[in-house]
């Protein structure tokens, strides 16, 4: 009786450790590496570009509501903002542009060479 219990025991947290082990791999990989590589490969506009435009800038720069006249919610509209030449500035945060996104963190350096892989592949509509 005694020695089911103890097995019992630990098998039981067996399992518990086994569990907490394997839910770190359902992690991102940039979440848990922030300074780690960043993939700027195969990077499209709809898997990209368009994402992080929508969770960061689409609120106040969309066709119904474009902040200072830019709209950022479809194709045509963010390649007329990059050439309109203030877009990647204000992302980097460069001297002389208005910081983007207005009232929230700078974008991570990886969204940022993301963005610019894009734009220097030729802003390809894919
Ligand atoms: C909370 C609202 C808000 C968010 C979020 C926001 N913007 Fe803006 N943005 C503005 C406003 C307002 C202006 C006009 C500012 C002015 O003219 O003083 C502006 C201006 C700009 C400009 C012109 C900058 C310049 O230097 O001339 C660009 C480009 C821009 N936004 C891009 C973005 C991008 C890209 C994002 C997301 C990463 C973003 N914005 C997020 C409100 C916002």
């Amino acid at each position: 009786m005694e020695h089911r219990t103890i097995r019992n025991l630990l098998l039981g947290s067996g399992m518990f450790i086994i569990w907490t082990l394997s839910s770190c791999y359902n992690d991102n990989y940039q979440t848990l590496y922030p300074s780690g590589p960043c993939d700027t490969t195969g990077v499209t506009f709809s898997a990209t570009v368009k994402p992080i435009l929508s969770t960061n800038c689409t609120g106040c720069h969309n066709s119904n509501f474009p902040s200072g006249s830019i709209a950022l919610d479809t194709y045509s509209s963010v390649v007329s903002a990059v050439k309109g030449g203030r877009f990647l500035g204000s992302i980097q945060q460069a001297p002389g542009y208005i910081p983007m996104p207005q009232g929230a963190g700078k974008l991570s350096d990886c969204d940022i060479s993301r963005i610019e892989a894009w734009i220097n592949k030729g802003m390809p509509n894919n």
